[in-house]
């Protein structure tokens, strides 16, 4: 081809034309999408702004990523340098420095003994490196037998075929069935709502003992691991009462299940700890980790597994082949090197505090809200990673009506305020970079209270 072939590069102005939108998906339906196309041009600190020019405060970290905050120049400062030293090294043939910094650096961090690390791009990669690893580490522990995986009703894993059989979100799984077999689901433990029409603390923790029951009736010899994230966050920010996430660890000991915490979320100091597994006081065997842990600035996930389990993969080849899992990008020292200037970034500038003082703080105005708009029926979250629950009626708990979708109303109005947060039916959550200060928590919260009134003023709350 000529150089005169090559076609041009349309503008940034031209990018949200409908008839170039049709050049790409995007996770919304596209038609609708397109009639109001958010293109984000730039970004810094808590704020993007598109390609229009609109600024908007991010009260999302793009979707729990940018933990560091938008354009901080150490992690730009760290890339830079590393693109000037090695971009890519050959994952077929082992790996490079910067990787194993990485990985010593996030064993030091991680809590007990989960010290040996598999790095890859994204989250969904990781949670369904953890379900092969604990499939494998079972064959080689002489207990073959054991391949079920028990998740959770809500959850959402990540979209290969694997994390998806894992995830219980119907409405992304249905079209895809039918999905791997070999994956259960259990009630999450959504107190507000609990599924066995029970109250907390009187509940004998049902939610946790069910889990015990099911992996008696499924048969232990068969039952490989029970994956949780910490905190839920696809079914509305499900936090568990401080009973459940022991309760898991204990039925796991028993029965030689492994307890894989999906940290994609709330790893990386977003619950307020490096970890929630420091937060909740429970550690896993395996915990994976992603979309904080390079803030935003290269792809980045790591899982990390407990000192027994690694041993496991160490043997000789002939009776070993090591943990068999891979991809091309794996360990790419781009991306790591951002990882080692993002954690540095958080541990220098304590930003699990900064993210326990600002979630109290965003608490606070998520309360008052609730006291003064009365359609917020429950708060709840860690750190700052938080969430409201709307309702039409806090005494009875009913909710607005789906076709209503109040929370996606009040969250496109928020939208358009200039407010980045992420909007369901019901619910509304927020997770803001762990550099956000007091006085933007303040301003966030200030479009979303403006927000949820005007949207209470236009319609029928009792439709
Ligand atoms: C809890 C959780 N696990 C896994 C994933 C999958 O991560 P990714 O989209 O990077 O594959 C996500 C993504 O949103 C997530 O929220």
């Amino acid at each position: 081809m000529s150089t005169d072939a090559i076609p041009d590069l349309i503008s940034d102005a031209q990018t949200s034309e409908e008839r170039f939108l049709r050049q790409i998906f995007v996770r919304d339906q596209m038609a609708e999408w397109s009639k109001h196309p958010l293109v984000m041009a730039r970004a810094d600190g808590v704020y993007y702004w598109d390609v229009n020019g609109k600024r908007y405060l991010d009260a999302l970290s793009g979707i729990y990523v940018a933990a560091v905050g938008h354009n901080n120049r150490r992690i730009v400062d760290a890339i830079r340098q590393q693109l000037d030293t090695l971009t890519f090294s050959p994952p077929m043939h082992g790996t490079n420095p910067v990787a194993i910094q990485l990985a010593n650096l996030l064993a030091e961090l991680a809590p007990g003994d989960l010290s040996a690390v598999k790095f890859q791009c994204g989250g969904a990669e990781v949670t369904e490196a953890a379900i092969k690893l604990a499939r494998q580490y079972h064959k080689l522990t002489g207990s073959p037998g054991k391949y079920k995986i028990i998740a959770r009703y809500q959850s959402w894993h990540g979209s290969t075929l694997g994390s998806l059989s894992a995830s219980g979100l119907k409405s992304r799984k249905t079209v895809n069935e039918p999905l791997a077999p070999g994956f259960l689901h259990v009630f999450p433990p959504t107190c507000y709502r609990c599924p066995f029409g029970k109250s907390y603390s009187d509940c004998g923790i049902t939610c946790a003992t069910l889990v015990n029951d099911v992996i008696d009736a499924e048969d232990p010899a068969t039952v490989a691991a029970i994956m949780v994230e910490p905190i839920g966050h696809t079914g509305g920010i499900i936090d568990p009462p401080e009973e459940y996430l022991p309760l898991l660890r204990e039925y796991c000991d028993r029965h030689n299940v492994l307890l894989i915490f999906d940290e994609i979320i709330t790893g990386i100091g977003r619950t307020g700890q490096m970890f929630a597994a420091q937060t909740f006081g429970v550690t896993p065997d395996v915990l994976c980790v992603g979309k904080g842990l390079a803030g935003g600035y290269a792809p980045l996930s790591a899982m990390i597994c407990s000192r027994p389990i690694a041993d496991a993969f160490w043997g000789p080849l002939a009776q070993n082949p090591g943990f068999v899992e891979g991809h091309t990008f794996e360990g790419n020292p781009i991306s790591c090197a951002a990882g080692i200037a993002v954690l540095r970034e958080i541990l220098e500038r304590d930003l699990c505090a900064n993210a326990r003082k600002q979630g109290e703080r965003l608490r606070g105005h998520f309360e008052a809200m609730a006291k003064k708009h009365g359609v917020i029926g429950d708060v709840r979250g860690k750190g700052l990673f938080l969430g409201i629950e709307f309702v039409r009626d806090r005494a009875t708990k009913e909710r607005f009506s789906n076709d209503l979708a109040f929370g996606v109303r009040v969250g496109r109005r928020a939208l358009e305020k200039g407010l980045l947060c992420r909007f369901d039916p019901h619910w509304i959550a927020f997770g803001p970079p762990l550099v956000t200060t007091a006085e933007e928590i303040d301003a966030m919260a200030a479009i979303l209270d403006r927000s949820l009134g005007e949207v209470l003023s236009e319609v029928n709350v009792r439709a």
